[in-house]
């Protein structure tokens, strides 16, 4: 979609970092941010699936992109897992667009094996990347607004963290990965309460769509239809709740939330919720406690299936 400049937008004149927007589903919100009016600063510091350095700089090609349809964007080639990365991130759309209003941390790589397989350097680097990865921005953007909110001009900032179904549900061969999404939830939660005082929102999205990251491992269910029907698992499609998100007054009021993004479906994750309880008022046995936990199982919601699990 073309854009340009002075037309309005959902976005219009927001200043919206997005973190590895240079290919899936990154990029895909930094041009749809960019056509509701936003100015971007595409973040990517070009990498393997795995993590490993690559030798391209997709940040640089999304900017050009988003330039040549007629927006502002700046490309930023930091690794947003470091205190410098992610500074300059914040640093840079200051400097470049005067402000910052949104921030979209999506940015990561998998390391996939079993728990029994998985070497603790793997471990290390998908828990740096998602969970690491999402705190530094997150910290310096709050940084960033909590200075404005003290100069008198309370922000209308927002954040939008990537989590996904291995976070909220499980997947098996992804123990890392979902314990870095799982933790993902978690920083939402805090982030949400802690800074709502400084005129920032913070909810998270667990999405679905075809990348790099799924369209070998999941190549049937990723699949375009060849019949030209509708795209459900293009990356594209994840983009605009995001976007809605990462506005301004449009998404006034929501924060702490969770919301599984897929397709043309949207769907409310309900967060953990007491189930059925039970007082004793005194220190149980641990074969009573065994009675009552079997006991309260029987009237509790049965989870959601592991992803993977046989
Ligand atoms: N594709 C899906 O179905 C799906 C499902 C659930 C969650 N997610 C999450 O969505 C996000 C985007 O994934 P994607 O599928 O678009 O993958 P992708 O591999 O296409 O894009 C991720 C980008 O992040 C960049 N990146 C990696 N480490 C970085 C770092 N330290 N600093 C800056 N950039 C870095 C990579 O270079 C890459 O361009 C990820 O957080 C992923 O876990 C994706």
């Amino acid at each position: 979609m073309r854009h340009s400049k002075e037309s309005g937008g959902l976005c219009a004149g927001r200043v919206v970092a997005v973190t590895g927007a240079g290919r899936g589903l990154g990029r895909a919100h930094a041009l749809a941010f960019a056509a509701e009016g936003a100015k971007i600063v595409v973040n990517d510091l070009g990498v393997g699936l795995d993590g490993t350095p690559a030798p391209d700089s997709p940040a640089a090609q999304v900017a050009q992109e988003i330039r040549s349809l007629g927006g502002d964007a700046v490309a930023h080639g930091g690794d947003v897992a470091t205190e410098r990365g992610a500074a300059s991130l914040v640093a840079t759309a200051v400097t470049t667009f005067g402000r910052l209003d949104t921030l979209v941390n999506n940015a990561g790589f998998l390391r996939d094996r079993m728990l029994v397989n998985l070497d603790e350097d793997d471990w290390d680097a998908v828990m740096r990347v998602h969970l690491k990865g999402h705190f530094l921005p997150l910290k310096h953007a709050a940084v960033h607004w909590r200075a404005e909110t003290k100069a008198g001009r309370t922000p209308v900032a927002r954040v939008v963290n990537t989590s996904s179904g291995a976070g909220l549900l499980g997947s098996v061969g992804q123990g890392n990965y979902s314990a870095a999404k799982a933790g993902i939830l978690g920083l939402t939660l805090v982030a949400a309460a802690e800074l709502g005082r400084y005129g920032v929102q913070v909810n998270a999205i667990a999405p679905a769509a075809r990348t790099r990251m799924t369209e070998a491992a999941f190549a049937t269910t990723m699949a375009a239809p060849a019949d030209g029907g509708f795209d459900a698992m293009a990356p594209e499609n994840v983009s605009p709740l995001v976007v809605w998100l990462g506005s301004g007054a449009p998404s006034d009021g929501v924060s702490g939330r969770v919301f599984e993004t897929e397709g043309g479906r949207i769907t409310v994750m309900d967060g953990w919720r007491a189930g059925p309880g039970i007082d004793k008022g005194q220190r149980w046995t641990p074969a009573q406690a065994g009675r009552a936990a079997r006991e309260l199982l029987t009237r509790a919601e049965p989870p959601g299936p592991v992803y993977g699990a046989s």
